[in-house]
């Protein structure tokens, strides 16, 4: 089992999001997936009246058909619980374990980063990158195994641009995630690639640019999910600089 975990020292900067959407990367690979809630939203009542974002999500992808045992929601509020439950989660077969946690570490949290095979630092904008940076100083030091990741960007390339700048010396996924309906809405749709083959339709019909938009984010996911298989494995997607053929704008990366 691959254990991945998210850090990030400020609230919105998408780490929830970006759990959820890898679970649909890895699920759709037919890998079983299992997303720990290390929030203090765990252990909410399902059934009361506001259940936490992850059950929300998780009543979402059922409703598309992704269940246990391919799809499990772990809720823990302690270290013991945390320890305990990844543990299980690798007996019963689980491929890959992502953990959610919250803006302040406390000893849940730092027990799942100690869990970690790659820490996914998210930001949304240059000042959560930032933030981050702070962060990873004061609770993680010079970790080897930290990927920092730009999502939802909403103004474009000049600003996804700077939050890589932000980020330092720190590595940063190639895979970007745009801005998306299809990502920032996983609660209300569950499975990304369930969301977009519902909004399927051909160039003449109306709704095709919130599908062509579904189509493009459910793509990005997909990358970023391979890279993130890479990150596992020890390897970095690294710009190519190199490149003197006049083709060079084909290939601006290479593994
Ligand atoms: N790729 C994205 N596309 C659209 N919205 C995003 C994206 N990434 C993050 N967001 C938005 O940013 C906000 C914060 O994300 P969230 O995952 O809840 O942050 P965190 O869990 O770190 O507090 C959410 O409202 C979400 O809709
Ligand atoms: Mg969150």
């Amino acid at each position: 089992m691959k254990t991945i975990v998210m850090f990030a020292n400020k609230g919105g900067s998408g780490r929830t999001i970006a759990t959820m959407a890898l679970a649909s990367g890895f699920l759709a690979q037919g890998k079983p997936v299992a997303v720990m809630d290390c929030t203090d939203q765990a252990g909410t009542n399902p059934k009361g009246r506001q259940p936490s974002t992850l059950q929300n999500w998780m009543m979402q992808m059922a409703a598309c058909k992704i269940r246990p045992p391919q799809l499990e929601l772990i809720e823990c509020r302690t270290r013991d619980e945390v320890e305990d439950s990844a543990a299980a989660a690798d007996a019963r077969g689980i491929d890959v374990l992502l953990i959610d946690t919250k803006a302040r570490l406390d000893e849940p949290q730092l027990a799942a980063l100690g869990l970690a095979d790659l820490i996914i630092a998210p930001a949304i904008s240059p000042f959560e990158a930032k933030c981050i940076v702070e962060g990873i100083d004061q609770y993680l030091g010079t970790p080897e195994d930290l990927m920092c990741l730009i999502t939802g960007c909403r103004n474009g390339a000049g600003e996804a641009a700077e939050t890589r700048t932000a980020f330092g010396y720190h590595s940063v996924f190639q895979s970007e995630l745009p801005w998306a309906e299809a990502i920032s809405d996983q609660i209300l749709n569950g499975d990304i690639a369930h969301f977009v083959s519902s909004l399927a339709c051909k160039p003449d019909r109306p709704g095709f640019a919130r599908y062509r938009d579904a189509l493009a984010a459910w793509n990005a996911v997909q990358r970023l999910t391979h890279e993130v298989e890479w990150a596992l494995d020890g390897q970095r997607l690294e710009p190519f600089t190199g490149d003197q053929s006049p083709y060079a704008f084909k290939r601006k990366a290479v593994a």
